[in-house]
């Protein structure tokens, strides 16, 4: 720690002439802390550039780091010191062994877009700061152990387009304000314990191309207004306790090439309009309680997979 700070001081006498000099010391200073908890491997050989270590990408001005990638090193520490990476716009800790709760302070990273927390041990519930990443694209949590209900706050990333929290502990319901999430391409949150009805405004995100709930405890009618979106590709709700009928309107969704509802409560027989899907090559939805099972308009799709 001591050579460490000598080191700074070398470094703020070496460069004071620069007017960056107090953004670049503070993230030097900051990453130096990060690797000291973390030990990251190659970080801090070539001192004096940190933007040239390994995963670290810096912005233009060749000051402030914006982009993190620490994915796939098996790290496991304390990360809160790197909400202090103020510019930061990408960061990937994907593929590690990180455990305990989501730091809140990521919340205080302005300017991230895009977040991967995927395959860690992530526990405890959603920091409901994470609501604050108004820039946030992409939300990656999928594959921790996350508990707790989906918090209220997440509505208020308006940019969102990814977002999977798959693979976790999540319960409650999904909050019907998902449907206001315009932006939104891909939203998966299978194998979580959510319950109570699929919200039927999803229909509304314009944009959404793949929705995958599958395995979960969700209740009620496949709403008919998930096949108002246009662009619907993937609809993967395998395992769940979802009854009534398949709804006609499945086949006005020209968009579908997947369609996955096996598992279920479902009834009736299966709506000739799907014949009319012609880019359809999966449908499954065995196991539930259908009747008058093939529907000669199938053969209008040609590389179906029944
Ligand atoms: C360390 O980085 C500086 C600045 O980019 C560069 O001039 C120097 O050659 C590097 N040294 C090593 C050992 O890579
Ligand atoms: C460059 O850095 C300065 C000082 O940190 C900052 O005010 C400015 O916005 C930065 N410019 C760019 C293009 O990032
Ligand atoms: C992580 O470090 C911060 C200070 O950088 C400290 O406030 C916090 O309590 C630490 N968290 C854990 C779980 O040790
Ligand atoms: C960072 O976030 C924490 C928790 O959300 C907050 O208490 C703290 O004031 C923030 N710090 C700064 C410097 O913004
Ligand atoms: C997490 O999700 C984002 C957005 O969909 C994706 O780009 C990224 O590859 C995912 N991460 C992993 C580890 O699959
Ligand atoms: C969700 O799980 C938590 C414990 O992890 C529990 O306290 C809470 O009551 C559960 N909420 C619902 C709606 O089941
Ligand atoms: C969704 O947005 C509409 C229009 O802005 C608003 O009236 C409605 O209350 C929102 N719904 C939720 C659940 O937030
Ligand atoms: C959807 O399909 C139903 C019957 O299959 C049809 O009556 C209805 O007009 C269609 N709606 C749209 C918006 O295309
Ligand atoms: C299939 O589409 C055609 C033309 O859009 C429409 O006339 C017909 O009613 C549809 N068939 C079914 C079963 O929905
Ligand atoms: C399946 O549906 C029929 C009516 O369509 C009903 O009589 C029967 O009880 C149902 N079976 C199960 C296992 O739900």
């Amino acid at each position: 720690m001591a050579v460490l700070c000598l080191l700074c001081l070398l470094l703020v006498g070496c460069l004071s002439e620069s007017q960056l000099v107090g953004a670049q010391l503070h993230d030097l200073t900051t990453l130096s802390a990060i690797n000291e908890e973390l030990g990251v491997p190659g970080w801090g050989a070539n001192f004096s550039d940190y933007c040239s270590w390994p995963g670290i990408s810096c912005g233009l001005n060749h000051s402030m780091v914006e982009k993190l990638d620490l994915s796939r090193h098996n790290l496991r520490g304390n990360l809160t010191l790197i909400s202090e990476l103020r510019a930061l716009k990408r960061l990937d800790l994907s593929y590690n062994d990180f455990q305990g709760s989501i730091p809140s302070t990521f919340g205080n990273l302005s300017q991230l877009e895009f977040l991967d927390l995927s395959l860690n041990k992530f526990g405890g519930s959603l920091p409901p700061e994470l609501g604050n990443l108004r820039n946030l694209r992409s939300l990656n949590l999928s594959n921790n152990l996350l508990v707790g209900e989906i918090p209220d706050e997440i509505q208020a990333l308006e940019k969102l387009q990814d977002f999977q929290i798959s693979s976790n502990r999540l319960n409650g319901t999904i909050p019907k304000w998902v449907g206001n999430l315009t932006n939104l391409r891909v939203f998966t949150a299978y194998e979580n314990k959510l319950e109570g009805k699929i919200p039927d405004n999803l229909g509304s995100i314009s944009e959404l191309e793949s929705l995958n709930l599958h395995s979960n405890q969700l209740e009620g009618p496949i709403p008919k207004s998930i096949f108002a979106s246009g662009k619907l590709e993937f609809l993967v709700l395998t395992q769940n306790r979802l009854s009534g009928d398949i709804p006609e309107e499945m086949g006005n969704c020209s968009s579908l090439s997947s369609i996955r509802i096996g598992n279920n409560d479902l009834i009736g027989s299966i709506p000739h309009s799907i014949g009319n899907i012609s880019g359809l090559t999966y449908f499954e939805a065995d196991n539930n309680n259908l009747s008058g099972e093939i529907v000669p308009e199938f053969s209008k799709c040609s590389n179906l997979t029944l």
